[in-house]
């Protein structure tokens, strides 16, 4: 075993350059977690393990608490008192909230020091001694299965490997079966790596226990405000912390992606520290230890086979999966779903069967399994199913448009059964495809690449038509640790016509304050501007699921548009009494209920919204206001059409994005703006993940790109100029025939860059490469297949 390097090496648990110190990145305004100081309140600062594996022989702590202003160390042993020292994660499974007697993964937290000021507490954290016996490091999934490996959850009694689950989905026998049939066939094994959200606020709460009124009020950096404080209520209520007494605020929260739905060691930690010092305490990341010990994503080690036949037409899909959770399944995927919803992975495509299986697997890493930006794993299923599709065109040489045209579900499929049981509201993936084609002049840019490889340059064409499944979900299949997936809004009719609306969503900058307020708006015809939407306090905001998957415009925004309607039918009943008019002879304008025929007997909702309060029928209860838990029917399905045009640099390896379109398509928008502005967002993510992000161990478990310098985010400067265009193919279903969009971009972009960069080196002999496709990859491709400069 190797020794670990230590925490400067590594570049992210020195405490000497605090938070405050770093250079920050521009924020909008807003309240967000560390702008909170209240009277009193005391500073949490984590120690934690520079080993990946490690028996705890000994805590030290006396160095640390003569330190004037340090308050407490505190300790798994500490925690263990009141049984506080594992926590459930949303997966069922368990994780430590500070250890006991081993760490798992390189910067777990070991120990928390309280201080009266910040940076005492980090002095204080500097100032614990703690004694390791190192372990064997497992950092591998595939060795973590072999028989010998040593088994790493010795906490769970009677557990002798690190297999955590295996989940598989379709017809196994059908798809064997078409596989004997197949004319043709390609096989591949596909990486996609860790990443992480890294978004641009880090985690951090502040927790203030109220001893007189025994309430809990957490500030904390979460996308999923209800569920967290039902699972504190679990968690802590045999310490007294009842639901009802807990409020969980999310304030403004400066990106989420996935990364904020999990429940973090330090959230608990400064709860517990509130409630045993009765004094508000705050913990807030710094951004190495944000990067380095928070929830990590992808990690899926795919082995993919597709078949078909000679004249171009896909018949099966089989893939095979080895998902590496880290050394807990702190995944946040429904119940029911264990790999997500990866069986999506047939995507846009008329496959007549199919099979699945992935096991989930232990190693000595921080958990793994997050959404990132994206319906939980169905990044990875695009990733699988386009470039499964790519390489057979290429196999068999018909040109990739076409062959994605040939086998694309028809318009007339619809409601489509996928061979992996999903039923697909809507779609027209051929639309979307021709019109990313016209758009890019894509016949003449085969005509230059064939030019172009003539004069032995390298250019490549790829395309991702991908399928999304967004807006988790029917109650029937979908919940989190029981908690049915439903989401809800909660609209208020002031009397004099000014609303405020709730939803139990909550936003991290994609504007549901904006879109919320016109779904309301155009439903009621009062203006945004008179419309306050709020979501993120528990105390307030009606019970939802919270935001991430897109799921908010599929579930809540339908709830706000459920419960709009609910008060419309209200208001036309006041109207018809105020009018001396029978309901059935009113109509609606945007804005007032008029007497057919006679539009200047008229009432404005604001006018309405009044005699709700002073001048109701009798027998009518007063006000006008009402709640939707809203059920969704289906999941939605957007999709989308990307193509991308890489120029290769022989010298370098370098790929450079010479050209980006993306045709999305997300059924009705509420507002063009901010979709628009999702996805630039989500392709500048895509295109980070397919060109530069990579987490990466060594064989001790030490992290390798643990901070920004070697964690490679696209800036300005790498992000090519995206062209944007979209079809408009509503669903079903929704009551505003809308569909998510949050994540297409991020989803669909990676596959449709790999694609171009092995189209263009396809004619070298490469098949494949993993993502993410960085220049000494390329170039080592490029020097082994002969190709020098
Ligand atoms: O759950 P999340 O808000 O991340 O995702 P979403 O439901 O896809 O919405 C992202 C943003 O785009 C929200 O502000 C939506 O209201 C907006 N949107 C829209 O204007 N039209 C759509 N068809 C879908 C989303």
């Amino acid at each position: 075993m190797t020794t670990p390097r230590t925490p400067a090496e590594i570049g992210g648990m020195g405490h000497s350059v605090k938070r405050k110190e770093d250079p920050r990145f521009l924020r909008g305004q807003g309240t967000y977690v560390d702008d909170i100081v209240l009277p009193d309140m005391l500073y949490l600062d984590i120690v934690r393990s520079p080993y990946a594996h490690a028996a705890i022989t000994n805590i030290d702590t006396s160095k640390a608490l003569a330190i004037p202003g340090v308050v407490a160390v505190i300790t798994g042993k500490d925690l263990a008192a009141y049984n506080l020292h594992w926590m459930p994660t949303l997966m069922s499974d368990t994780q430590m909230v500070l250890p006991v007697d081993k760490v798992m993964y390189q910067a777990q937290e070991v120990a928390a020091v309280l201080a009266t000021e910040q940076y005492i507490a980090a002095d204080g954290a500097d100032a614990v001694e703690i004694d390791y016996d190192p372990l064997p490091v497992v950092v591998d999934p595939k060795k973590a299965l072999l028989p010998d490996a040593p088994v790493l959850r010795t906490d769970k009694p009677g557990k002798k490997d690190n297999h955590i689950w295996h989940w598989e989905w379709g017809d196994r026998a059908a798809t064997e079966q078409a596989f004997r049939d197949a004319e043709v066939t390609v096989k591949q094994d596909i990486y996609i790596p860790r990443i992480h959200v890294s978004s641009i606020e880090t985690c951090g709460c502040v927790a203030r226990f109220d001893k007189v009124k025994g309430k809990l009020t957490v500030w904390m950096t979460t996308q999923a405000p209800h569920a967290i404080r039902t699972v504190f209520a679990l968690v802590a209520g045999h310490v007294g912390l009842a639901e009802h007494k807990i409020q969980i605020i999310s304030p403004d929260i400066g990106g989420g992606f996935g990364g904020k739905v999990p429940v973090y060691p330090g959230y608990v930690i400064a709860v517990a520290a509130s409630v045993l010092t009765g004094k508000p305490v705050k913990w807030i990341e710094e951004r190495m230890e944000n990067i380095q010990a928070d929830s990590f994503a992808r990690d899926y080690h795919m082995t993919a086979e597709l078949a078909g036949k000679k004249d171009g037409r896909m018949t099966a899909l089989r893939i095979k999966t080895i998902a590496d959770h880290g050394y807990t399944d702190a995944a946040a995927n429904p119940s029911k779903f264990p790999a997500g919803l990866f069986h999506i992975c047939t995507g846009s495509y008329d496959l007549k069967a199919a099979h699945v299986e992935v096991d989930g697997v232990y190693t000595n890493k921080p958990p793994g399994g997050i959404a990132y930006r994206c319906s939980f794993r169905v990044t990875e299923a695009v990733h699988a199913i386009e470039r499964m599709t790519d390489l057979m065109a290429h196999e068999i040489g018909m040109d990739s448009a076409e062959f994605r045209m040939k086998n694309f579900i028809k318009p007339e499929q619809f409601p489509y059964k996928s061979a992996l049981g999903w039923e697909y509201d809507s779609g027209d993936y051929a639309a979307a495809l021709r019109k990313a084609m016209d758009n890019l002049g894509y016949e003449e840019l085969r005509q230059e690449q064939a030019e172009k490889r003539k004069r032995g340059e390298l250019m490549g064409i790829g395309i991702s038509s991908f399928t999304e499944i967004v807006g988790a979900g029917p109650s029937k299949h979908f919940d989190i640790l029981g908690l049915k997936m439903f989401d809800s809004a909660e609209i208020r009719i002031h009397p004099t016509g000014k609303a405020i609306a709730r939803f139990g969503t909550k936003s991290q900058g994609q504007g549901h304050e904006t879109t919320y307020a016109q779904i309301v708006a155009e439903e009621l015809g009062i203006p945004v501007d008179d419309i306050a939407v709020e979501e993120g306090d528990t105390d307030t905001a009606p019970y939802g699921l919270g935001t991430y998957a897109s799921r908010s415009t599929p579930t809540a925004g339908a709830a706000g548009a459920i419960a709009a309607r609910k008060i419309k039918d209200k208001a036309k009943k006041i109207a018809a009494y105020l009018l001396e008019a029978h309901e059935d002879d009113l109509e609606w304008e945007p804005g007032k209920f008029f007497v057919k025929g006679s539009p200047d007997r008229a009432k404005t909702i604001q006018e309405i919204s009044l005699a709700a309060y002073t001048n109701h029928p009798q027998g009518m209860e007063a006000g006008l206001e009402a709640v939707s838990y809203y059920d969704p029917p289906n999941l939605t399905y957007p999709f989308g059409s990307y193509i991308c045009v890489v120029d290769i640099d022989k010298g370098t390896g370098e790929v450079k994005v010479r050209r980006f379109m993306a045709v999305d398509d997300c059924g009705n928008i509420i507002n063009p703006m901010i979709v628009e502005g999702q996805i630039h967002g989500g392709l500048t993510m895509g295109l980070g993940p397919a060109l530069y992000e990579e987490i990466q161990y060594d064989d001790s478990g030490n992290i390798l790109q643990g901070s920004f310098m070697n964690y490679l985010l696209p800036t300005a400067v790498e992000t090519p100029n995206w062209e944007t265009d979209k079809t408009c193919t509503p669903s079903p279903h929704h009551p505003l025939g809308a569909k998510g969009v949050g994540e297409s971009a991020t989803v669909g972009a990676p596959a449709a860059i790999v694609n171009a960069v092995v189209d263009a080196l396809w004619h070298l002999g490469v098949r494949h490469i993993d993502i993410p496709i960085t220049p000494p990859k390329v170039w080592k491709l490029l020097r082994d297949n002969g190709v020098t400069e």
